[in-house]
C-alpha cells in the first residue's frame, strides 16, 4: 500500500482544501493509498507534525477557504530554530523515512517549488500543485486561487465606481500579485478600470493625469485605478532594477546577502506607493482622490466554480502520476488537460505579464490607459 504526505505552503489560496480533497479522493478511494497531511507547511515536515487524512477529514471542505492543514512560509533549508537557522533537509528525510512515505505533495507556488526541488535532489519523490493568486507560476496555464481572486478584485472595482461617481473622486484600489501584475491587469480589465497599473509597465504619474484628465474634458469627473501592489512609477522602477541588477551581480555570499537586504529596503520604502500617487494625482487634477487595499479579502473566502474544478482535476492528475509511480514533477493545467513539468523548470521562475500580452492589447484597445 503506497503511503503519501500532503502539505500546502506559502501564502493561503482559494482552492487548497478542494486540492487536498481531488488528491485525497483520487488517492485512497481510487488508488486505496494512505494518506496524511503535514501541519503549517514546510514547518510541519520539519517536525514531523502529521494528522491522518482519510475519507472523513476530506469531507465536506471543498467548499472551505484557506487550507484545513495550515500553510507557512518556511524554507527547509533555512529555518529559524531556537534563535537560529538551520537546514532541515537531513530532517525531513528522517521523517519521510519514519513514516514510510513513497511520496511528498507539496501545494504551493514558485517558492515551494524549490523547496520541493531541494528534496527531490536529495532523493525525496516530491510533486507540486500550482497554487496562488498572483498567476505568476512558470510553465502551467494558471494556478488555482487566481481565478477567485479575480472575482473578489473585479467586484471591489465595481463598488468603488459607486462613490467614485457619486463623488466625482479617484478611488486607486491596490490589487495583490506581488512581483506580477495578472491580478491587476484580470481585475482591471473585467471591472472596467480607467487606468491600470502593473510591475512590467512602469508609469509616469504625468501620463496617468492625463489620462483623467481627458476623462474630464468627456465629461466624466471621476475615475478608477487599479493599481498593483508591485507596480512602480519611472523613478522607482529605475531604483528598483538597480537594486536587482547589484543583487545578481553580487559574487560572495556575503555581497549577496547585503544586496539582498538593500533590495528588500528598495522593496519596503516603496511600499506604499499607492497612497503617494493618490496624493500625486489630487494634487495635479484637483479631483479628490482615495486608496482602497483589498489586502486580504483576495485570497479568503470559497474558491469559485473554475478554481474549485481546477483544483479537482490537477489534484487527481497528482494521485496518477503516484500511481505510476512517477515524480519530480509539478501538475500544470494545459488547456483542459494537465501536464507533468519538471520541477527545475518551475522552481524559483516568476511568470510575469509580457508586454505584447492579449489582456493588454485589448485593455488599451477599450480605451485603458497604463501610464506609459
Ligand atoms: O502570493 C500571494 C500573496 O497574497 C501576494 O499577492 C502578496 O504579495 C503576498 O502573498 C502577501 O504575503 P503575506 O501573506 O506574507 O502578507
Amino acid at each position: 500500500k503506497r503511503k503519501v504526505g500532503i502539505l500546502t505552503a506559502g501564502g493561503d489560496s482559494p482552492g487548497l482544501n478542494a486540492a487536498i480533497r481531488g488528491f485525497g479522493k483520487t488517492a485512497i478511494g481510487h488508488y486505496g493509498m494512505e494518506l496524511i497531511g503535514f501541519r503549517d507547511g514546510i514547518t510541519g515536515l520539519v517536525h514531523n507534525r502529521h494528522i491522518p487524512l482519510d475519507g472523513a477529514a476530506l469531507s465536506g471542505i471543498l467548499t472551505i477557504g484557506g487550507t484545513i492543514l495550515g500553510t507557512s512560509r518556511d524554507k527547509v533549508h533555512r529555518i529559524q530554530i531556537d534563535g537560529e537557522v538551520r537546514d532541515m533537509v537531513p530532517a525531513v528525510i528522517e521523517n519521510y523515512e519514519k513514516e514510510g512515505l513513497d511520496c511528498l505533495v507539496l501545494l504551493g507556488g514558485g517558492g515551494t517549488a524549490k523547496n520541493a526541488l531541494r528534496l527531490q535532489r536529495a532523493g525525496l519523490n516530491v510533486l507540486t500543485l500550482p497554487k496562488t493568486i498572483d498567476n505568476d507560476i512558470a510553465m502551467t496555464d494558471t494556478s488555482f486561487g487566481f481565478a477567485t481572486a479575480t472575482e473578489i478584485a473585479t467586484e471591489a472595482i465595481d463598488r468603488v465606481h459607486s462613490t467614485a461617481h457619486s463623488h466625482h473622486r479617484i478611488i486607486l484600489t491596490e490589487i495583490m500579485g506581488h512581483r506580477a501584475g495578472w491580478l491587476a491587469l484580470a481585475a482591471g480589465l473585467a471591472g472596467g478600470a480607467d487606468v491600470i497599473l502593473i510591475p512590467e509597465i512602469p508609469y509616469s504619474v504625468q501620463k496617468v493625469a492625463e489620462t483623467i484628465e481627458a476623462r474630464t474634458a468627456r465629461g466624466s469627473s471621476f475615475s478608477v485605478i487599479a493599481v498593483a501592489e508591485g507596480a512602480r512609477d519611472l523613478d522607482d522602477a529605475a531604483d528598483y532594477q538597480a537594486a536587482q541588477l547589484l543583487a545578481k551581480a553580487a559574487k560572495t555570499s556575503e555581497g549577496t546577502r547585503a544586496a539582498k537586504q538593500h533590495l528588500a529596503n528598495v522593496e519596503d520604502g516603496q511600499r506604499e506607493h499607492t497612497f503617494r500617487l493618490a496624493r500625486q494625482l489630487e494634487a495635479a487634477t484637483g479631483l479628490e482622490s482615495r486608496v482602497t487595499i483589498l489586502g486580504y479579502v483576495q485570497r479568503g473566502g470559497t474558491p469559485c466554480a473554475a478554481d474549485r474544478l481546477l483544483a479537482t482535476r490537477l489534484g487527481a492528475a497528482a494521485a496518477d502520476l503516484i500511481a505510476q509511480g512517477e515524480s519530480g514533477y509539478m501538475v500544470a493545467a494545459r488547456g483542459e488537460g494537465t501536464e507533468a513539468v519538471p520541477l527545475a523548470d518551475v522552481a524559483g521562475k516568476v511568470k510575469i505579464v509580457p508586454p505584447e500580452h492579449d489582456w493588454i492589447a485589448a485593455a488599451r484597445k477599450v480605451g485603458t490607459g497604463f501610464g506609459d
